[in-house]
């Protein structure tokens, strides 16, 4: 028998995998030794309110990118009981990382057992208890067409008070590679700190912003004996991995190293510590609806020391290790109220 397949993991731990065109939606439903529902529910009751009057009118929701629906899942009894949503960019991270969950949460896989791996479609689901880890791609507009349909699922679902994360990879300015970054600011790359969405041709901008509160309990959260520094700071969000971030070796470039240089020291004294693709928008729409989220990245450079990230596997796999373990202590410290 193949052990990779979803219908032997069906078979021994009871994980209900759930099938609409090619779905990749993994479910883990197992008993866990210290947490259940209820007992250790955050304390709000609050629900996700969507700022969206069409929605109400809609027979069926098809969240199309998730290959869900609606109606035609009972998204309430699936999700009804998330209350983390942690999201990253590749497949992998996450399956890793719903692993490292099943760790925290103290759930127990039978013998010769693995979480099934289903990357056929846009993104890759699991659900570990209370919490979702799911790849968001790469880029703004993924991310923000995940984070549309992850809120209107949570809203759905009726989830309480759910926080969202993303735990990521980014380029440091002026840290040394490895170093996590909690960010406390979100900026594009001309500085704004809004995300800018044409919309019928016209520019919204939406405020992008963090919810302290959060921040300060992540920060709460770091291990003193980490062998590495974790800071908090302002994070851009550059459209673009090559120029958008001012490197050199892109296909195209059109600038010097000297004015690369004076740019990224121009950051840095603005107080940006790190660069990904991603933040604005996520803080963006989270802020928009309500809902606190944060994002934890890893930096795998240090780009006033050069442009490649030249990183070995291992070191690689222990840099991306370790969002996720300052996540997991605040999913843990949340799930038993020591926040
Ligand atoms: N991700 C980015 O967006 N930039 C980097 O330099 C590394 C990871």
């Amino acid at each position: 028998m193949n052990h990779e397949s979803p219908f032997y993991i069906c078979h021994f731990l009871r994980i209900k995998l759930q099938f609409r065109f090619n779905s990749e939606v993994h479910f883990i439903g197992m008993e866990s030794n210290v947490y259940t529902d209820g007992e250790h529910s955050e304390c709000s009751e609050r629900t996700v309110q969507l700022k969206n009057p069409h929605l109400g009118n809609m027979d069926e929701d098809v969240l199309y990118h998730l290959a869900l629906g609606s109606k035609s899942h009972d998204l309430e009894e699936m999700f009804g009981d998330v209350k983390f949503v942690c999201m990253g960019g590749t497949p992998s991270r996450m399956k890793t990382f719903a692993y490292h969950i099943m760790d925290v949460l103290d759930y127990k896989l039978p013998v010769g057992a693995v979480i099934s791996e289903i990357t056929n479609y846009r993104f890759s689901l699991y659900k570990v208890g209370p919490v979702l880890s799911i790849s968001h791609g790469m880029g703004v507009p993924s991310i923000g067409i995940l984070l549309h349909e992850i809120i209107k699922l949570l809203y759905h679902a009726k989830a309480k008070d759910p926080v969202i994360f993303r735990i990521g990879t980014s380029g440091g300015i002026g840290v040394e590679s490895g170093t996590v970054v909690i960010s406390d600011n979100a900026v594009d790359g001309l500085g704004n700190h809004f995300y800018e969405v044409a919309v019928l041709g016209k520019i919204v901008r939406r405020p992008a912003t963090f919810n302290m509160e959060l921040i300060e309990q992540l920060k709460s959260c770091v291990d003193p004996n980490d062998s590495y520094e974790t800071v908090t700071g302002t994070t851009m969000c550059a459209n673009d991995f090559y120029e958008g971030q001012g490197r050199l070796d892109g296909a195209i470039c059109d600038h010097s190293e000297n004015e690369k240089m004076e740019y990224l020291a121009q950051l840095r004294e603005r107080g940006v510590v790190n660069i990904e693709m991603e933040a604005t928008v996520f803080a963006a729409l989270t802020h928009h609806t309500g809902i606190r989220a944060a994002i934890v990245c890893t930096t795998l450079i240090d780009r006033l020391q050069g442009d490649q990230v030249m990183v070995t596997k291992d070191q690689m796999e222990e840099w991306q290790r370790r969002p996720q373990k300052l996540v997991g202590e605040y999913i843990k410290r949340s799930l038993q109220k020591k926040l």
